[in-house]
């Protein structure tokens, strides 16, 4: 898979990037990532990417042309099955886009700021908007970093226990049930009693019935 992340600060990238499981799969050969800097594809001598709004109002917006060059060199080098842009404005992500996405082979995606983006250049060329929650950030790199996290996780040998993937929250529908490790006990708190029995069956069953009575209390909605 390879990832093309688009910003106009993408030092706010670097240290995500480098660590932990995005770097692993990097360095397995699971993942390219590549981090565009739009001021590259700026107009003129200061490069400027953003401008005032027409019709008046507070905040600078992404002007069209330098991001739409940045994209169109890309789309000329390779097809894009989804070219994504982190907004506020856009439906919230769920574990099932994550999944759609992580079996795709190239995405780019488009880190917002300022005010937004000049709406021809979603015309133009965004395929799918994404927000990761109902608050507004300062801009959209911290989304792309959230969006790219997710779906890397997913590819096939990025994580050491592939399984695990598919006992986080939401993959079932549910939220994740209670977890623990040694000791059995700490200041007289124990461990479920079922979780050392070594009853495989009986444990799923728990789980299973935790994660319902779990979702129910803090996540009705999901219930439905
Ligand atoms: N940019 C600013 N806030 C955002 C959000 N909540 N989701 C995606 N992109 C954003």
């Amino acid at each position: 898979m390879r990832i093309d992340i688009l910003s106009a600060i993408p030092q706010l990238l670097d240290s995500f990037l480098n660590y932990s499981i995005v770097q692993r799969a990097k360095d397995k050969g699971l993942v390219e990532i590549f981090v565009h800097d739009i001021h590259a594809y700026g107009k003129g001598k200061y490069k400027q990417i953003d401008d005032y709004q027409y019709g008046g109002g507070a905040g600078m917006v992404l002007m069209v042309e330098p991001l739409d060059r940045l994209i169109s060199q890309l789309k000329s080098e390779r097809v894009y099955d989804e070219i994504i842009f982190m907004t506020p404005d856009a439906p919230v992500l769920k574990q099932s886009t994550v999944n759609e996405l992580s079996l795709k082979t190239n995405l780019i995606i488009v880190a917002g700021h300022y005010k937004g983006v000049d709406q021809r250049l979603r015309d133009l060329h965004v395929t799918r908007e994404i927000s990761i929650g109902d608050y507004v950030l300062s801009g959209g790199e911290l989304p792309a970093a959230v969006l790219t996290d997710a779906i890397v996780r997913l590819i096939p040998g990025a994580m050491n226990d592939q399984t695990s993937a598919l006992s986080d929250s939401f993959q079932n529908g549910l939220l994740a049930p209670p977890v623990y490790t040694r000791p059995p006990e700490y200041k007289g708190m124990k461990v479920p009693e079922i979780l050392l029995s070594g009853n495989h069956q009986k444990i799923a069953e728990w789980r299973e019935q935790q994660a319902e009575e779990i979702t129910k209390k803090i996540r009705p909605d999901l219930m439905q």
